[in-house]
């Protein structure tokens, strides 16, 4: 291929690639399957390898992210970026409508309204089409150059569609977000990992765009919105046009913005909204109201911090007060326990609300919270309402302040509190039931060992009738222990329980699963553990590193702090956790259960002449390098240890092998065989 003819490939690569980008996000419309798009991509990868001088800045691999931005460069913006003064009541949004009537000295104008995302701000800025740099709001004057993270927001065009009729260079503005399904998808594995779960959606993107590695970035699945496009006067003459443009051009525009005629319109939007914008990917605080016309725009112009000729006007968050009945204690998979209110059912936000979260116990000395109390809850963004306060003024006589519990309220076991940390721990990590049902419902969840046919209430079943006590009897039980075992089903909605069966059907389905639960990979068991911090994606990073449960397990802190992306507090997690003599027996009975204690053995342990026997490989070898003989073991069922300890049956030396090592082996009545000798041992 000559570079002519590599280049005019890259780019009808790159525009099919765009194409089906826009298709996809924007009219949420798959020409073709993921796999066909991944080989698009892959070929434009080849190419721009091969043919660096054609990798282009708005090439969609741009997107995957790879750079790594020590520090972001501050960045003086075009003109500044302004905030929007807010309102909270229709009598101020009128006296701003009079307002920019009198402005504009009695012409008639339109007003165009939008939501108000709650994200993070950026301006983007395009020359010949092209993406060339996005900054942050930052101080309205200044901001910080996050380019990098930015091309990583796939509905973004990082060159404008042809013929779209946006000038060939122009800034727009608008507000990052992170979807609230990323957002929820990244919490939910930090409460897998038993991680403190993150704020909110805001705070959570903005952390994201501050990020230093664009691959990270890219994993966030980071949207933006615009907002506003800036071009020099005469270019279009209303932001509504200026909204069409953008959408033409390949811009994410909201399909909420829409022209109102007066403020009765204006008022009709508010109210469409106020529940509506719960339904949305994205969190909301108000609506904007911008005069649509730009000539109108710039003769109402600006005070020094925000223009005349827009207003935000901001829901308020909706509160309600309701009697506090009782507090429930939970406790979670890792010991956590967890005070929820317990509310006389009340109407928020269109949903009926009986239970609130109250943190921990900081938090109910903090509000000075009384059973009996009239209390406010409130409902943000969140799904989960939250208690904000207590109504003093309907504080009954005769109250007791509330004491916390000491004791765990499942097994009685005297609670801990660990240095630093908000919650109380029960620490019967081995006796304590919802415990012992957590790590059971953390173990067969879809992503760790996908066993199937288990739902909570036959695991509690199960427990009660002794048939299970940790993870590892799950593959010990029969068809008779499972079949017409009784569970209690317990309904909220209706709120009664009913006692059931598990039918035989049922059974055999459980069985099954378990069963092809033994063929998931290591990663998968790693994460199933429930190691604390250890979620899916870490699990994942150290079974690719270690490679093997024993490896894993004899790393020390540093060797653990090697891997990228393990830090500290990992680190300290995974050697408390195989420090602990429980970790020793469950890891016992489930090696002998035949899970994947290794990554390349998948399935059944692996049987083979060196099946049971250990190795450790050191030295250099003559016909094979080390990793060669590594796979060698592991292929034909042996394991390999990375020490020599009494545990170890063979040491395969080779040359410059160290001599402690040696001594070692010598002193513990290791085998200690040659490269010959092992392939010797493979061939009988
Ligand atoms: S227009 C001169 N439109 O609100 C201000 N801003 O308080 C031009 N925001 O920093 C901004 N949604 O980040 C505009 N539909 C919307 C908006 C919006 C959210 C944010 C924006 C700005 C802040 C102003």
């Amino acid at each position: 291929m000559s570079p002519a003819e590599a280049r005019q490939e890259i780019e009808r690569l790159i525009a099919e690639l765009e194409h089906h980008n826009r298709q996809y996000y924007q009219n949420s419309v798959s020409e073709i399957s993921d796999f066909e798009y991944d080989q698009l991509l892959y070929r434009l990868e080849e190419l721009e390898r091969q043919y660096p001088e054609f990798r282009y800045d708005y090439s969609p691999t741009q997107r995957v992210g790879g750079t790594v931005t020590r520090e972001f460069e501050t960045v003086e913006h075009r003109s500044p970026m302004l905030s929007l003064s807010n309102t909270y009541s229709i009598e101020e949004l009128a006296e701003w409508d009079r307002r920019v009537e009198k402005g504009l000295d009695g012409e008639p104008f339109e007003y165009y309204c939008e939501l108000k995302y709650d994200g993070v701000a950026i301006s983007l800025w395009y020359e010949n089409g092209i993406l060339q740099r996005a900054v942050t709001r930052g101080d309205g004057l200044r901001g910080d150059d996050v380019t990098a993270n930015v091309k990583t927001i796939r509905t973004l065009p990082l060159k404008v569609a042809e013929g779209s009729g946006l000038p060939s260079t122009f800034e727009v503005r608008g507000e990052v977000f992170m979807p609230r399904d990323v957002f929820h998808a990244i919490n939910r594995e930090r409460a897998a990992s038993g991680e403190i779960p993150l704020a909110n959606p805001r705070n959570t993107c903005s952390g994201t765009l501050k990020m230093q590695d664009s691959a990270a970035v890219a994993r966030r699945k980071l949207d933006c919105y615009l907002y506003a496009l800036m071009v020099p006067d005469g270019t279009v003459d209303s932001h509504s046009k200026g909204m069409a443009l953008l959408k033409a051009g390949g811009f994410n525009v909201s399909g909420a913005g829409k022209r109102c005629q007066n403020l009765g319109e204006v008022s009709g939007y508010i109210t469409y909204w106020r529940e509506r914008r719960f339904q949305l990917q994205l969190d909301t605080d108000g609506i904007v109201i911008k005069v649509d016309n730009l000539r109108q725009q710039r003769q109402l112009g600006a005070t020094a911090k925000s223009p005349r000729w827009a207003i935000a006007y901001k829901y308020k968050a909706e509160n309600v007060s309701t009697r506090l009945n009782g507090i429930t204690y939970q406790v979670g998979r890792t010991g956590a326990i967890t005070p929820v209110a317990e509310l006389e059912p009340v109407q928020l936000s269109g949903t009926t609300v009986r239970r609130a979260s109250l943190h921990n116990a900081n938090e109910i000395a903090r509000l000075d919270i009384r059973i009996g109390d009239f209390v406010f809850v409130e409902k943000g963004g969140e799904i989960i309402p939250k208690v904000t306060g207590v109504d003093l003024s309907r504080r009954s006589h005769g109250l007791l302040p509330l004491e916390y519990i000491r004791n765990c309220p499942e097994c009685h076991m005297p609670l801990v509190r660990r240095e630093g940390e908000a919650a109380h721990y029960c620490p019967n990590t081995e006796g304590c039931p919802p415990q012992i049902q957590g790590r059971i419902e953390h173990f067969i969840q879809r992503q760790a060992m996908n066993i199937e046919g288990l739902g909570p209430e036959t695991i509690r079943g199960l427990l009660d009738l002794g048939l299970i006590a940790d993870v590892s009897d799950l593959y010990r039980l029969s068809f008779d222990d499972l079949n017409g075992v009784e569970f209690t089903l317990i309904s909220e909605r209706k709120g009664g329980e009913s006692r059931r069966s598990l039918r035989e059907k049922s059974a055999r389905n459980i069985l099954e699963s378990i069963g092809k639960s033994k063929s998931r990979p290591f990663s998968a068991l790693l994460f199933g553990l429930g190691i604390r911090y250890v979620g899916a994606t870490v699990a994942e990073k150290l079974a690719a590193h270690f490679r093997s449960m024993d490896k894993l397990r004899q790393a020390g802190f540093e060797e653990l702090r090697a891997v990228p992306e393990i830090g500290d507090r990992i680190a300290e997690s995974l050697l408390r956790y195989f420090a602990d003599p429980d970790t020793d027996r469950l890891l016992t009975k489930l090696r002998e259960s035949g899970l994947s204690f290794s990554q390349e053995q998948s399935g059944m342990p692996s049987e083979g002449v060196l099946s049971g026997k250990t190795f450790v490989i050191s030295g250099v070898f003559s016909k094979f390098g080390r990793d060669e003989l590594s796979d060698l073991v592991r292929k034909h069922g042996g394991r390999l240890l990375s020490g020599v300890s009494g545990n170890l049956d063979f040491l395969i030396a080779g040359e410059k092998m160290g001599p402690s090592k040696y001594e070692k082996a010598r002193e513990q009545n290791v085998a200690i065989i040659s490269e010959d000798d092992f392939l010797k041992m493979l061939e009988s």
